[in-house]
């Protein structure tokens, strides 16, 4: 069925089919299952909006390493480089947890956003109304949370010099934080604009009572926030906004961190929605940009079809919104998701006592025959009704 526009939406017209090259890499564990489910939503919306999405699979991860000896195959960043978007599952597994930082599945990963330019990484934290219930937070303090982490995705102790040696006997090993002027600036300003653009509020996290590194990140930052008049500025040190995170999560808008810490907040923020399994990124940068769920290869539930697909369909929409501009898709795909929710379809992870968990890849069906359910329902009515 091809999709006919609803009378307010034909002024856009046929003229609105957009052609994608989109590279997907599914990665390891639980990341072809999830890519499967993104994959097929963004199928669905090309048919039914008429846009042609070219979709091809490259290897990432332990899969490359068993392919190619590399975690990062230059075919597969080549293909990347080339791409319109590129959307990633995850990488990692106890079958390549011996090898040495540089040839693991996971610095494929960071080889791949350092070769793609990508030095921003956004991290939506939003409570999905059906799934109020299953936050560990009281009602009363979850609210309407709603948060974004910015967090520096190309820089810090991820990329720092690192080495080890043994010294009298004793081995010593190190990671260095060192971040530039140039680096703190160009993810501060992508924050700055994120927060002029919602409630004009800026959280930045450091470190600055104890890091050189934090100092100048938290002098740089300040220093910006005369540019930007309207938004207000506040610091907090990490292992505070690790706690206020939990304690009151609404006093945050968007949240500006490091590369370290924001990794490890953005897990610990998914936990207030009730499942990592539901949070989507967006990473961009001087290229393409690349979207992938915050969670990893999670290899306990490989196989088992208990993989939830939410934060991986959500990194789609946020593709189809943030990379192509196609609001309607994005929101029709939402819409849909919230709905198949509200029916009370859970995968495991997001089961409230009493209720029946269905399968990762039964859900994403459902959701399929919910997109179209609505969209017949659009034809015939418009959309909004
Ligand atoms: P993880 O995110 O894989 O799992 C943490 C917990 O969350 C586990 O209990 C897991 O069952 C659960 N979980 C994760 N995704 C889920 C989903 N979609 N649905 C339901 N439950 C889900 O993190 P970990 O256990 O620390 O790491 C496992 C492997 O993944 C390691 O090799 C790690 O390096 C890798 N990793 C990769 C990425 C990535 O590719 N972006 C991110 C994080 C971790
Ligand atoms: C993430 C992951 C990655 C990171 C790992 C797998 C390299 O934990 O995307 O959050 O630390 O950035
Ligand atoms: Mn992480």
């Amino acid at each position: 069925m091809a999709l006919r526009l609803a009378p307010h939406e034909k002024a856009a017209g046929p003229e609105f089919s957009m052609k994608k090259n989109i590279v997907l890499l599914p990665g390891d564990g639980i990341g072809p299952e999830v890519t499967r489910a993104a994959a097929a939503v963004l199928r669905e919306c090309a048919h039914e909006f008429s846009h042609q999405f070219d979709m091809h699979e490259f290897p990432i991860g332990g899969a490359a390493i068993d392919a190619t000896g590399m975690p990062l195959p230059t075919e597969t960043l080549d293909a990347c480089r080339k791409a319109d978007a590129v959307f990633l599952g995850a990488v990692g597994g106890a079958k390549w947890d011996a090898l040495p930082v540089g040839k693991r599945p996971e610095s494929g990963l960071l080889e791949l956003r350092k070769g793609m330019g990508l030095y921003v990484n956004v991290r939506p934290i939003k409570v999905l109304e059906p799934l109020r219930g299953i936050s560990p937070l009281k009602p009363e303090r979850l609210g309407d949370l709603d948060i974004e982490i910015v967090r520096e995705l190309a820089g810090g102790m991820y990329f720092g010099e690192r080495g080890s040696a043994t010294e009298k006997g004793e081995e010593r090993a190190w990671d260095t934080e060192s971040y530039s002027t140039r680096e703190i600036e160009r993810i501060a300003t992508f924050a700055f604009s994120r927060a002029e653009s919602r409630s004009r509020r800026l959280c930045s996290v450091d470190k600055a009572n104890v890091l050189t590194s934090s100092q100048l990140w938290r002098r740089t930052v300040t220093a910006m926030s005369t540019v930007y008049r309207y938004v207000k500025l506040e610091h907090m040190y990490v292992d505070n906004a690790a706690m206020q995170l939990t304690l009151k999560p609404t006093q945050f808008d968007v949240i500006l961190s490091s590369n370290i810490f924001g990794d490890i907040l953005s897990d610990a923020a998914a936990a207030l929605v009730g499942s990592i399994g539901l949070v989507p990124s967006a990473s961009f940068g001087s290229g393409a940009p690349l979207f992938e769920p915050i969670h990893g290869s999670a290899p306990q539930l490989v196989g088992k079809d208990a993989a939830n697909p939410i934060g991986s369909i959500l990194s789609a929409t946020m593709m189809l919104r943030d990379a192509f501009g196609l609001s309607l898709e994005a929101e029709w795909v939402e819409q849909s998701l919230l709905r198949v929710l509200g029916g009370g379809y859970r995968t495991p992870d997001i089961a409230e006592p009493g209720q029946r968990a269905i399968g990762g890849s039964v859900f994403t069906e459902l959701l399929r025959e919910e997109m179209l359910r609505s969209l017949e329902h659009a034809e015939r009515y418009g959309w909004g009704v």
